[in-house]
């Protein structure tokens, strides 16, 4: 292993957790070298010690060191420092999966003219292999499809509301635990998870990076009826983000679900991220661990400084073919069977209109279930539908709000992984 000199970019949760992993743990580490940290201001959580601090983050790509890794977050500020580091022939690790989805072509191109490296494990599920286990170890492999639960926050908040607690409280909860992107919007509105899966499919099928025009929705409108909806049939609500191969191209989406209770996925709770493979070799594959956090994450960069510090002239990874424009299937052409939350006045025939609705657009229905009047005098009804293309759902939802009588709706897709 060769001697790593290495400069720190940002002192945030994931810095400091990176600089207290580095320098408290093992023989490992001794061959390597923090030589600076690029943070704006101090971190009250975490001391230094004697390492040399640049309030200029930009100055770290100048100092003497083999690797800078970015932890600021972020696009263009990031995009930025990212190539004046490769520029100046420096390595780069980062668990940056927006500066990576965003700009990762322009950015490994860069790296590949300068003839140094850009790695990204952390991008994905922070430490919980993914990354560069598609990329090598699962090259013998055709794969079909990728579905994950790629985003800690999320999960962390449904598991938790699952168990009867409230979005707000758990959501806050996240972000003291160090769980949340510095934006936490990015977590919820499933953009997050967005850009990892899109990092994800351009590995398992060798092809460039999506644009970010698929179909990308977060978990804001989950309530905790949902979880006791479906629990009556044995489903939990998940975020889940699933790249398919199909006959017309690659499936590409980023939404809340319903999963069976029996499913691998369903069971991870907390900030635990899970990815299911379907490969010819090896059939159905998981991985699942910790996919937030400081500990998590400095694992996978710590992994990344490994691979760069034992791999010599030869990269430690293989990127794929960013020639290859994915061909991305239309979300409205696809066919799921879902579960739809309506919120109705109390008045008699509306339980046939609302078939009258969706018979309209053939869609049939497996369950109906009408509830208990709530406090405010309305009525829910819950229908679990037949497979039915998107867009059908989409109109009969349409034709829904043309009804005064029907107040509120809402879908959840029901995932059969
Ligand atoms: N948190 C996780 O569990 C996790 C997991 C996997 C990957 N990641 C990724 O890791 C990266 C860092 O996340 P984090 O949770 O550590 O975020 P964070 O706690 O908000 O830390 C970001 C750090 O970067 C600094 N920074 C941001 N913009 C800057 C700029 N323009 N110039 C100088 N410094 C700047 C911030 O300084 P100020 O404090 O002054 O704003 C802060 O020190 C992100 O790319 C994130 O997606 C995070």
């Amino acid at each position: 292993m060769t001697k790593l000199k290495i400069g720190i970019c940002g002192w945030g949760n994931v810095a400091t957790g990176l600089y207290e992993q580095l320098v408290g743990g093992e023989e490992i580490y001794a061959n390597w070298d923090i030589c600076c940290i690029g943070a704006r201001r101090d971190n009250p959580k975490c001391n230094p010690g004697s390492t040399k601090i640049l309030r200029d983050i930009f100055k770290v790509a100048e100092e003497d060191i083999d690797v800078l890794v970015e932890l600021i977050g972020g696009v263009e500020t990031a995009k930025e420092l990212i190539t004046l580091a490769l520029n100046s022939g420096k390595h780069v690790v980062t668990a940056n999966k927006a500066v990576i989805f965003e700009h990762g072509e322009e950015l490994i191109n860069l790296a590949k003219k300068n003839n140094v490296k850009l790695l990204f494990e952390s991008a994905v599920c922070a430490g919980t292999p993914s990354i560069k286990m598609l990329s090598n170890d699962l090259t013998a492999n055709k794969i079909s499809k990728v579905a994950g639960m790629l985003n800690g926050t999320t999960n962390f908040i449904l598991s938790s509301m699952e168990e009867g607690a409230s979005y707000e409280a758990v959501l806050k909860e996240a972000q003291e635990k160090g769980y949340a992107e510095p934006d936490p919007s990015l977590d919820v509105n499933g953009t997050d998870a967005a850009h990892k899966i899109g990092i994800l499919a351009a590995l398992a099928f060798n092809s460039g990076l999506p644009a970010s025009n698929f179909h990308i929705e977060g978990i804001e409108n989950i309530q905790s009826e949902d979880f006791t909806y479906a629990n009556e049939f044995h489903l939990t609500v998940k975020h889940l983000a699933v790249a398919k191969l199909n006959d017309h191209g690659i499936e590409l989406r980023s939404h809340p679900v319903m999963l069976s209770k029996d499913s691998s996925l369903a069971g991870l709770k907390g900030v635990r991220n899970g990815i299911q493979f379907d490969t010819d070799l090896l059939g159905e594959f998981h991985v699942a661990g910790s996919g937030a956090g400081r500990e998590s994450t400095a694992s996978g960069l710590i992994s990344d400084l490994y691979a760069l510090s034992n791999s010599g002239e030869s990269n430690p990874m293989q990127y794929p073919d960013f020639s290859k424009k994915p061909n991305l299937v239309k979300f409205e052409d696809l066919i799921f069977k879902y579960y739809v939350y309506l919120e109705v006045k109390d008045e008699p025939g509306v339980l046939a209109l609302i078939s009258k609705i969706f018979a309209g657009q053939g869609i049939g229905f497996d369950k109906v279930i009408q509830k208990d009047q709530l406090d405010n005098g309305n009525v829910p009804v819950v229908i679990f539908t037949d497979p039915i293309l998107e867009k059908d759902m989409q109109i009969a939802l349409q034709g829904l709000k043309n009804h005064p009588e029907i107040l509120n709706s809402k879908i959840i897709r029901i995932e059969d992984l």
